[in-house]
């Protein structure tokens, strides 16, 4: 596995590839759920290249960047396991000028639901995201479901901005009970964690009122919240897959999403029905 902190080296090595090349972004702490896009990837292309950074520009004032769990060790391992070809470890001023060009996410659906909650963190996501794209030139890029929306702010950018590049969009990976994997689990105490499992139990009621054919949206969301009421939510939505509120679920066409707090620690959880 080669190692790259320079963007320009990583360019070159990638323009050295003569097949397709797939791309893994994360921040690290990696768990099952980036080896799952990583082994995707590698199955579906000549060359799997992984980036790990943890964005500082998609953290809001008194977030966790700061605490983000970092595992340097443990992600070198994982990477070379799983048959990673290029790992790009950039310094934050590598990747970032003092004076730095800004992106703003889509005023209205990059402003609601994550957006809202988290104002300009889809800003600091499509940034980072573009520049890794232009300097990996990946065939294709793979992300994560759980991050839906992040998910269709990249659709998007690749979209109006006519990158050539393929949004392979990976499943949820969730632990035998249910919790999804997140790098920042590991903040939760033994009892937050079993408070945590209210979110995909919340899902699964949701879809079991959808199989006996309630689709209402607002009583979903109700039984949703009473689910999830020893957590401090912040939002339960219906949308369709462009992120219109629904009143009704559609079948084929909605992500019912959940984001709470836990303690302190802030969780979000989806399903595509
Ligand atoms: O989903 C993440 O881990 C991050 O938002 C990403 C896409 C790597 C950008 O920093």
């Amino acid at each position: 596995m080669r190692k790259f902190s320079d963007p320009l080296a990583l360019r070159e090595y990638r323009k050295s590839c003569q097949e397709s090349v797939g791309f893994v972004p994360t921040m690290g702490a990696l768990h099952e759920g980036h080896i799952t896009l990583i082994k995707q990837s590698v199955k579906e292309n000549s060359k799997t290249v992984v980036s790990i950074f943890v964005n500082p520009t998609q953290f809001l004032e008194g977030e966790d960047l700061e605490d983000y769990p970092r595992k340097i060790e443990a992600d070198l391992k994982i990477c070379e396991l799983a048959g990673v070809d290029a790992l790009f470890l950039p310094t934050i001023d590598a990747m970032y000028e003092k004076d730095e060009l800004s992106i703003i996410a889509p005023k209205t659906k990059g402003f609601v639901l994550e957006g809202f909650h988290r104002p300009s963190h889809f800003d600091g996501v499509l940034q980072v995201v573009l520049k890794l794209l232009n300097i990996t030139t990946p065939t294709r890029a793979y992300f994560g479901k759980k991050d839906a929306q992040q998910l269709f702010m990249i659709q998007n950018m690749v979209k109006h901005l006519f990158l050539n590049v393929e949004i392979v969009p990976c499943e949820i990976v969730r632990e035998t009970d249910g919790l999804a994997l997140s790098s920042r689990n590991v903040y939760l105490t033994p009892k937050e964690r079993e408070k945590a499992l209210s979110l995909s139990k919340s899902l699964k009621y949701a879809t079991k009122m959808i199989m006996n054919n309630n689709k209402k949206s607002e009583d979903i969301k109700s039984e949703m919240l009473s689910i999830l009421k020893e957590t401090q939510v912040e939002y339960v939505e219906i949308v369709d897959h462009q992120f219109n509120r629904l009143k009704e679920v559609e079948i084929g066409n909605t992500i019912i999403l959940v984001a709470t707090f836990v303690g302190t620690t802030r969780l979000i959880d989806n399903i595509w029905i």
